[in-house]
């Protein structure tokens, strides 16, 4: 039986109608909306083209998004500055420092500046660390592997006792999707480049969530069959068949993961639309943890 395909963009809709309700109904108690800044620096387009995504979203559910984009030789102190002048604004409730940042700007210390209770991207490193912990509870979690877990929750797949394998070891999303799997009681595998023989270790495994950001690494007959694959993958690849002579593809091979998987994530319209919701999600509870 071929599975069931997770459709992110729908539960990320039905999210963000009801976040859109929350924020009309904050700005009408309180006078002023719920507000996003993000602090852009550089010119790299998927950046620009993420951070625009970001702040249209936000506008269109009701939220108000302020922007400091800075350029790619921007110094560390104007940096630090624009996160600064975020902290401070009253109107900003989350704030979200877009990565990767230029090479001389050192990405640690810019993340630790941002007012913990702003963090909305959950990336503060005392946010990270609390997700680590066993007992503790962070803030906020990011964005990404928030997102996974949602579409988990969505399709009723079991975690507690069961094998994840996570593939990737990223900042942003292998590691922390891999400290939220633990928190839900999953036995987790995270793999890596240099993982030996990486396709019997995601043989064992019941989930997979896949963010390696290899264009269709992981073949269909690598699962183990039933398993619940959620691909974060947004590869471009080249299609000469398509108006725009180019396509994405997960980090899955989806045509032979369909008919052995019990469900799997849609690439487009998975796990992206998610990632942007929670955002949102994340920028309204910090709105709300200001102004009860
Ligand atoms: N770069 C790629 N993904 C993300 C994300 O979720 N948050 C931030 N801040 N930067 C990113």
């Amino acid at each position: 039986m071929p599975a069931v395909i997770i459709d992110g963009q729908q539960v990320a809709e039905r999210m963000r109608s009801a976040i859109a309700e929350e924020a009309a109904q904050f700005a009408a108690q309180h006078g002023f909306p719920p507000g996003l800044g993000v602090v852009l620096v550089g010119d790299n387009p998927a950046s620009h083209q993420y951070v625009r995504m970001k702040r249209r979203a936000c506008e269109k559910a009701g939220m108000a998004s302020f922007a400091a984009e800075l350029p790619q030789n921007a110094t560390q102190d104007q940096v630090a500055a624009a996160v600064q002048a975020m902290n401070d604004d009253p109107r900003v409730h989350g704030i979200l420092v877009q990565l990767p940042l230029p090479p001389q700007v050192d990405e640690q210390t810019i993340l630790s500046l941002v007012s913990l209770d702003k963090d909305v991207d959950g990336f503060h490193p005392l946010n990270i660390g609390a997700l680590a912990m066993k007992g503790r509870d962070p803030l906020f979690t990011p964005a990404t592997p928030t997102g996974c877990m949602v579409l988990l929750e969505e399709v009723g797949a079991v975690l507690d006792g069961a094998n994840a394998v996570v593939i990737g070891r990223s900042n942003i999303v292998g590691l922390p999707v891999a400290l939220m799997l633990m928190k839900a009681n999953a036995t987790v595998t995270v793999c890596h480049s240099r993982t030996r023989d990486m396709r019997s270790v995601i043989q064992r495994a019941d989930v997979v969530i896949a963010a390696i950001g290899k264009p269709e690494y992981v073949k269909g007959d690598w699962l183990k069959p039933g398993a619940v694959v959620i691909d974060v993958g947004t590869n471009k690849i080249d299609d000469p068949g398509s108006p725009q002579g180019y396509r994405f593809v997960g980090d899955v091979e989806f045509a032979s993961a369909v008919n052995v998987a019990s469900a799997i994530s849609k690439v487009p319209g998975g796990v992206g639309p998610m990632t942007i919701t929670m955002l949102m999600v994340n920028t309204m509870k910090a709105a709300k943890r200001r102004v009860p």
